[in-house]
């Protein structure tokens, strides 16, 4: 599958990585392709320009800061999006720690505006090195998606079992409006990764026992 990953940062280069050892054709899309592309840690990826990252993929990934995807978007265009799954990674905080959409998300917001474009949240509850080694916990996570189109879920689900997320460990929360959950999950995220001294740890849904 063609993937075009918007951004080059610690979540773009764990999804690009996880996604290319797969055998998908993979490219970053940067503000500045010619400037980063050279850094070190870019070097074994194809870095692209943001518009052609998003042409790039049948599949897009936000994985640029929450507070400036919109603005990102925008620039691509709807019409380079239309037709696409978009993964959505983002979480959005303020200089002050402050959630960028509260009591509302940004995977609302981005399906708002781009209605031909089929918005799917999800890896955004767990540290980039887990997102694409969940093989590193202790046992099997859970990882959420959300996201109104079935199609582009079942995309989403298989994608993320080429990142080694069992089957069993994706827990599909339902419509978009369920982004809400993962995205101010970050607060308690946070607040776990504190208290055990580590980001690289996974939520886990415990089903009650059967009657
Ligand atoms: N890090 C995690 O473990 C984690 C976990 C869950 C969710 N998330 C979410 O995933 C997203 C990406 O996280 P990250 O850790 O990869 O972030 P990051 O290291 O800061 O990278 C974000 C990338 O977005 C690009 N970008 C585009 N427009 C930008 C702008 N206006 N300002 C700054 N950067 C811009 C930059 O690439 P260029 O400079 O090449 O343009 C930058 O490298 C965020 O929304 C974050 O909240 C992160």
């Amino acid at each position: 599958m063609r993937i075009g990953l918007l951004g080059t940062g610690n979540v773009a280069r764990a999804l690009a990585s996880g996604w290319r050892g797969a055998g998908h054709d993979v490219v970053l899309g940067s503000r500045s392709p010619q400037e980063r592309g050279g850094a070190q840690e870019l070097r074994e990826f194809t870095v692209v320009g943001l518009g052609e990252a998003a042409g790039h993929g049948d599949v897009v990934v936000n994985a640029t800061p929450g507070t400036a995807s919109m603005g990102v978007l925008g620039d691509i265009g709807a019409a380079a999006l239309r037709g696409k799954v978009m993964v959505d990674v983002g979480v959005g905080f303020t200089g002050d720690m402050e959630l960028s959409h509260p009591n509302y998300s940004l995977g609302e917001e981005i399906q708002a505006a781009f209605p031909e474009t089929a918005v799917v949240k999800t890896l955004a509850t767990v540290d980039s090195a887990v997102m694409k080694d969940p093989g590193s916990l202790e046992e099997p996570g859970t990882i959420f998606l959300s996201g109104d189109d079935a199609d582009a879920k079942r995309t989403t689900r298989r994608l993320l079992g080429d990142l080694g997320w069992a089957d069993a460990s994706q827990l599909d929360l339902g419509g978009i409006v369920t982004a809400r959950g993962q995205e101010h999950a970050a607060y308690l995220f946070l607040g776990v990764a504190e208290s055990i001294g580590a980001y690289g740890f996974s939520f886990k849904v415990v089903r009650p026992r059967a009657a």
